[in-house]
């Protein structure tokens, strides 16, 4: 049986049998928590989705776990730590066989279903992070999705791969250690968004970028060094996206 082989990314666990959020019981406790510690729970009531999506957490058939996190960087240049964790999730499922895809910055894809997401939420004063919470959810043996969600999501078990949460716990968690602390300490998230790219969903497809002022249609060139979306639109100029939300065109 494997055993974490970490300095301090899950060195200390939170355990609960069932919660509403991890991500929402991780800031509870993260002040007095220290940096690395993780909140894992077998089931979630409410567990949260990005733009106020609610994420379907049934007891035991996924990985439901939050980080908290105390790095010594810029509030500015925390966005990059959504990326190293979706770059741990695709890399620690490759160790075992599963070719996930990285859908620019928080999903998670198997045969272009959504397997994972990602929820970071954080909380900084001027220049100075408090912390950061890293929600993470893998769907592992989920069989049966609600109707709405039938086509578009999935698990490891509904594509032929029979994994224990425990050993995908420990994958995430060892590869996420070696490349967030790259990070932190020198800045350089290289590794990880060189992750991205290779197994990125997007890069040369044609895709929607959302904003506030609707969706816009245009082409993923790339993903930078800085871990942006490099993006053509239709009448040629070519733009950085930083955060938010892209779709996939069908044609
Ligand atoms: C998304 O794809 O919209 C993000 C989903 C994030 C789900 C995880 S499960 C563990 C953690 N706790 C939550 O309430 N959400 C995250």
């Amino acid at each position: 049986e494997s055993r974490l082989d970490t300095e301090f990314v899950g060195r200390h666990i939170v355990f609960l049998e069932s919660i509403d959020s991890t991500n929402d019981h991780a800031k509870k406790i993260a002040s007095k928590a220290l940096d690395g510690t993780l909140v894992l729970a077998d089931e979630q009531t409410k567990g949260k989705g990005r733009m106020d999506r609610a994420w379907s957490s049934q007891k035991g058939e996924g990985v439901w776990m939050s980080l908290v996190l105390k790095p010594n960087i810029a509030p500015h240049r925390a966005s990059v730590i959504t990326l190293i964790a979706g770059a741990s999730v695709a890399r620690a499922l490759e160790r075992f066989g599963a070719d996930a895809k990285i859908k620019w910055p928080n999903d998670i894809l198997l045969e272009g279903k959504k397997l994972c997401g990602i929820l970071t939420e954080m909380s900084a004063q001027m220049e100075r992070i408090d912390y950061i919470v890293l929600g993470i959810g893998i769907n592992v043996s989920t069989m049966e999705f609600p109707d709405e969600l039938r086509d578009i999501a999935t698990s490891l078990k509904r594509e032929g791969h029979l994994l224990e949460r425990r050993d995908i716990i420990i994958a995430v968690l060892e590869e996420f250690e070696r490349m967030y602390s790259a990070y932190v300490k020198t800045g350089d998230a290289s590794e990880a968004i060189g992750i991205c790219r290779e197994k990125s969903s997007l890069i040369g497809r044609d895709i929607y970028v959302i904003s506030w002022s609707g969706k816009v249609p245009a082409k993923a060139l790339d993903i930078s060094g800085e871990g942006d979306l490099v993006v053509e639109y239709e009448d040629g100029s070519v733009e950085r996206v930083i955060s938010g939300e892209v779709s996939v065109r069908n044609r």
